[in-house]
């Protein structure tokens, strides 16, 4: 039985007032049967979050890390950074920073490298833009996208990691794929990861994003490869967090 992961992106939102006030109400909020919950504020709140939720049930993430270990790299924040302010997650891929930031399979799988090596624990996110669905192209596109991954990692390296499936047209658009069109995904990824490693396809999470509200949780996480969620928008409202969470807990 795989437990249960529900994730909070917060992009590039709220002020450090705001992300503690969030975090407040989300812990007095979690019940102790409560799904795995992760929060990956911005950066610059990465400090303050861990103050508030050291010792505690949830976890914290990053939105992003370096490739590159340490040195001249203006701007840019390593694994270790990340793992010095307490966090044991963190995204790679996210399809805002590959469409945006130009970021490309071969370097988010060294990124994916660089969060192992220092012990973080990678969310690997894939999925295919609308068009890429529309013509037929979604298998192959995910597919490349995880072989990268796996090509410069290996197979057992997804054994410490999460994967998000995430299709860009639902991120933010408040389209969300069916509960059906998320299982077939869920499901082929999967089989993909079973077809080199049994045990690893079936112990790796898988979670779901793209406009997941409380609304549809129960019943994306109702199919039987979904193992939570990657929540964006919905995850800045403590009430609509906790809701998700509960659809993912008991
Ligand atoms: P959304 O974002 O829930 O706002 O669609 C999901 C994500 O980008 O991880």
């Amino acid at each position: 039985m795989r437990a249960k992961i529900v994730a909070g992106n917060w992009k590039m939102h709220g002020t450090r007032a705001e992300s503690a006030t969030l975090i407040d109400a989300i812990i007095a909020g979690l019940r102790a049967d409560s799904a795995q919950c992760v929060l990956c504020p911005p950066f610059v709140y990465l400090s303050d979050a861990w103050r508030l939720l050291r010792g505690g049930s949830v976890a914290l993430g990053a939105q992003d890390v370096c490739a590159e270990t340490h040195g001249a790299f203006t701007g840019e924040i390593s694994a270790a950074m990340l793992k010095d302010v307490g966090c044991q997650y963190v995204l790679v891929g996210h399809s805002e920073r590959r469409a945006l930031y130009g970021e490309d399979s071969q370097l988010v799988a060294r990124k994916f490298a660089a969060a192992l090596s220092r012990g973080l624990t990678p969310i690997l996110c894939v999925g295919e833009q609308l068009a890429e669905r529309e013509a037929g192209r979604t298998q192959e596109v995910v597919a490349s996208q995880l072989d990268a991954v796996t090509g410069l990692c290996g197979v057992p390296a997804l054994d410490a990691a999460v994967i998000a499936y995430e299709p860009v047209w639902a991120i933010g658009t408040g389209r969300t794929a069916t509960p059906g069109q998320a299982q077939d995904v869920h499901e082929f990824i999967r089989q993909r990861m079973a077809g080199q490693d049994a045990k690893i396809a079936a112990d790796v999470r898988i979670l779901y994003g793209g406009s997941v509200k409380a609304g549809n949780a129960r019943e994306l996480f109702a199919m039987p490869d979904v193992d939570g969620g990657l929540i964006g928008g919905a995850s800045l409202k403590a009430d609509e967090f906790l809701s998700i969470v509960a659809a993912a807990s008991g």
